[in-house]
């Protein structure tokens, strides 16, 4: 036995499972593979996104998560469980807000929040969380003659009314008025602070940004980008481009260096009233990284080589001073006829 006064080894922070373990997820209909050897890992207490284009795989892999659907093959683990042969328990300690909502019976807002809190160990208080969707004015009003977008904020209610440790949310602000997306988010970022693990798939890359701790670009039923969504697509897709004008075109360049680049073409491009002709910098967004992931994906199942609509030209990082982009050729940005 340990004497009493022997130095305990200091056991370092325990670090939580992941909420969401998935290796190698496979689901197909008929010959057509929705989800085709999908991985993803989200730890517990973050808010991950999976974004995508539709038909992309997303709405079948958060079913298989939810226990909905099963999957022909992989391993998945949410909150230490297989979802196909969990039990109830494991349900109650998860919260779901799917894509399409499901039908409402001719109860009112508050009859259902209030009806569905019974089914978990531990819920919210019902008439709270009515509040906190901002459907205070409408508790009375039958569910069936909400707005889409009222509807919405009830499937979030009931979603999170269990009080769950996890939460899925299917593309949850689709029809919402920007007003009632940003009150969304905040509520959203408060189930965060309170612990809850969320997953949300969304359309909108401002959501995503807004949002996430990190997100997954699902393309053709698998990941084909993971990241925080300001680190998503790697460092070069996130350089600067300067784009200006020379010569009746347009050219840009990614660079590492804008300022110097910048530098160089007021000494070489001919200037018009003092300024560089067209001259802006500009920062990819979530949106442009985004697109040209897609883009980059498609092109490559296509086997294109084809480098699509525009070419920019990019200088690179690490070691690359000052002097040596000002001796690099300005390049062009091609536009296809
Ligand atoms: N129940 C189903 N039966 C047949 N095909 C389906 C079914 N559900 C989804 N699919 C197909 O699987 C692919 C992925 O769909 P889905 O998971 O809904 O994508 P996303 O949510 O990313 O838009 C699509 O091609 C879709 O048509
Ligand atoms: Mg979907």
């Amino acid at each position: 036995m340990t004497s009493p006064s022997a130095p305990q080894p200091s056991p370092g922070p325990a670090r939580p499972a992941p909420a969401i373990s998935v290796t190698g997820l496979r689901k197909t209909y008929g010959s057509h593979a929705a989800v085709d050897g999908l991985d993803l890992h989200v730890e517990t207490g973050e808010i991950f996104a999976l974004l995508g284009p539709n038909g992309a795989g997303k709405t079948t892999t958060v079913e298989i998560l939810e226990g909905f659907r099963v999957p022909d093959s992989g391993t998945v683990r949410v909150l230490g469980e297989d979802p196909a042969s969990a039990d109830r328990a494991w349900r109650s300690r998860i919260g779901v807000v799917m894509q399409d909502s499901r039908d409402t019976p001719e109860l009112s807002v508050a009859e259902l929040v209030h009806h569905v809190a019974t089914y978990y160990p531990s819920p919210r208080d019902p008439d709270e969380v009515i509040d906190v969707v901002g459907l205070r004015a409408k508790a009375g009003t039958r569910a069936r003659q909400l707005s889409g977008g009222q509807r919405r904020r009830l499937d979030v209610a009931l979603g999170i009314v269990g009080n769950p440790e996890l939460l899925f949310l299917d593309e949850p602000t689709t029809g919402f008025d920007p007003q009632a997306r940003r009150s969304f988010w905040e509520l959203v970022l408060s189930l965060r602070e309170g612990g809850t693990t969320i997953l949300l798939t969304t359309h909108y890359l401002d959501e995503a940004a807004h949002l996430a701790d990190r997100a997954a670009v699902v393309q053709d039923g698998r990941v084909v980008a993971l990241g925080a969504p300001d680190e998503l697509g790697g460092v070069q897709a996130r350089l600067p481009v300067v784009h200006w004008e020379s010569g009746g075109q347009a050219h840009a360049e990614r660079t590492s260096h804008p300022t110097a680049l910048v530098a160089r073409l007021a000494a070489e491009v001919p200037l018009v009233d003092g300024e560089v002709p067209g001259l802006r910098v500009e920062r990819p967004s979530l949106e442009d990284v985004y697109l040209s992931l897609i883009g980059d994906t498609a092109a490559r199942a296509a086997h294109a080589g084809d480098p699509g609509d525009h070419a920019v030209t990019t200088t690179s990082n690490t070691s690359t001073a000052a002097g040596t982009a000002a001796s690099a050729p300005i390049a062009r940005l091609e536009t296809k006829p």
